[in-house]
């Protein structure tokens, strides 16, 4: 095996980044397939917290390559600014490498969003960074790729295309038009940057794999979030699953082999849109402030709830994962029972999938079913034997309804509280 992909199963902040470090040290290159600066990765090790939004999470592995491949919509300027934030703090950026068929989000896009966001009823909750307005151009054949935007004259003539129709919609929606030479002006220390990291990832991904290197695929956000398969349209614009890897690196589906999809022992959801084993109160505020359950990109307070088994079904079935990852297990810990939602309760009849329409969805009750909860503190805890009985009853109960087997366990946020509980679990040999 020479390749592992890591999915988020839920709605995202499910800890695939501090997941992605762990097995980065088993791979030569890291790959980002999908999204932006929406992610946001957080890695701690030897003390330190690091944050990462666009930069693969096997950066802080000396000897991985991390890609950013095509399928991702690219801020340049956020971009540049998480390099020199490596930098400051002693890493290096030598081994990033940009698709030049990347999307490249520019200034507008960010207006865009906040535009469109306010003139939503129901809002969706963006993040704001210019996701979805960068995917539309792109779907509109209206956007820029990095190639084009690193090439200085080649801008230029974009902005010169494009530049009237967007300064029109500005106006309408009340904001200060933008002018082409603040654009190029701002565009030119990062286009100087990013001009050596540019290449054809699909060739360089292939050719890795060709050579039977080890190469991991990073997923962002979460399956529930997909545009295709998630609660639609509270949703992001691209799909963070399994299925992405492929078509965002420009490789084969073959190249796809064990795909880890990582769950967070609980659910969390930030932004708009339903989520039927949603709590609140003491408990939701305990698992909040225990989970640091406040999002990365935004800074806004998650929205907590129990498991629920009927979305991770869902999950399990659209991404084909070969083992679960289970994170913050520890933030479970003293509570005297613990619930994992096992159906919906829809207009008076149980069902166990997740309803296409979002109204229908809206309905869903959570029915639930109540487990003996165990005893902390188990951030210490190194191997499976060693967690309390009712914890390893909780992993046995995923494991069984989902049919598939938790691989790995997570009881912190530092580097070195993750093991395996199955060998060989991550498909990359060491
Ligand atoms: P967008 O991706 O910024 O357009 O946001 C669309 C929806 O996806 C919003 O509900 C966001 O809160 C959510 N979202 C986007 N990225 C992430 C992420 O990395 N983690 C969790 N939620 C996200």
């Amino acid at each position: 095996m020479s390749t592992h992909t890591i999915i988020g199963a839920q709605w995202g902040d499910e800890g695939k980044g501090k997941i992605t470090d762990f097995r980065a040290k088993q791979a030569d290159m890291v790959v980002r397939f999908q999204g932006g600066d929406n992610a946001g990765h957080t890695i701690k090790f030897a003390g330190k917290t690091h944050k990462l939004h666009l930069i693969p999470s096997g950066i802080f592995n000396d000897s991985a390559i991390n890609v950013l491949a095509s399928g991702m919509v690219i801020n340049p300027w956020s971009l540049h600014k998480e390099i020199t934030m490596l930098h400051d703090q002693g890493f290096d950026s030598a081994n990033v490498v940009v698709s030049n068929r990347a999307h490249v989000i520019l200034p507008f896009h960010q207006m865009f969003d906040e535009i469109r966001e306010n003139a939503r009823k129901q809002k969706v909750g963006t993040t704001g960074k210019g996701i979805g307005p960068a995917y539309a151009d792109k779907t509109l054949r209206l956007g820029l790729r990095m190639e084009t935007f690193i090439d200085f004259d080649a801008f230029d003539a974009f902005l010169d295309q494009r530049l009237d129709a967007i300064n029109d919609f500005l106006k309408d929606a009340g904001k200060t038009p933008l002018t082409k030479e603040a654009l190029l002006e701002k565009a030119n220390p990062v286009q100087a940057m990013l001009r050596p990291m540019v290449s054809d990832t699909s060739r360089l991904v292939f050719d890795y794999w060709k050579q039977g290197k080890r190469i991991l695929f990073e997923g962002a956000q979460g399956t529930m979030l997909c545009l295709d398969h998630g609660t639609y349209p509270y949703v992001t614009s691209s799909s963070p699953t399994a299925a992405a890897v492929p078509l965002g690196c420009g490789i084969s589906p073959h190249v796809v082999e064990t795909v880890e999809g990582i769950v967070k022992a609980y659910t969390t959801r930030v932004g708009g849109g339903s989520f039927p084993s949603e709590i609140t109160g003491e408990t939701a505020r305990a698992i909040q402030t225990k989970g640091n359950e406040f999002g990365t990109t935004t800074g806004r307070a998650r929205r907590v709830g129990w498991l629920d088994l009927v979305a991770l079904e869902h999950a399990v079935r659209i991404n084909g994962f070969t083992s679960l990852t289970l994170t913050l297990l520890d933030v479970l810990e003293d509570f005297e029972t613990i619930k994992v939602c096992t159906a919906y309760r829809l207009d008076g009849k149980m069902i166990a999938h997740v309803p296409a329409d979002i109204h229908a969805y809206e309905r869903c009750e959570p029915v639930y079913e109540t487990l003996k909860g165990f005893k902390g503190p188990i951030s210490n805890v190194t191997d499976y034997h060693a967690l309390p009985d009712a914890a390893k009853t909780y992993i046995q109960f995923i494991e069984s309804h989902l049919g598939v087997p938790v691989g790995t366990v997570s009881v912190g946020p530092d580097r070195t509280q993750t093991f395996d509980i199955i060998e060989g679990v991550c498909g990359l040999d060491d």
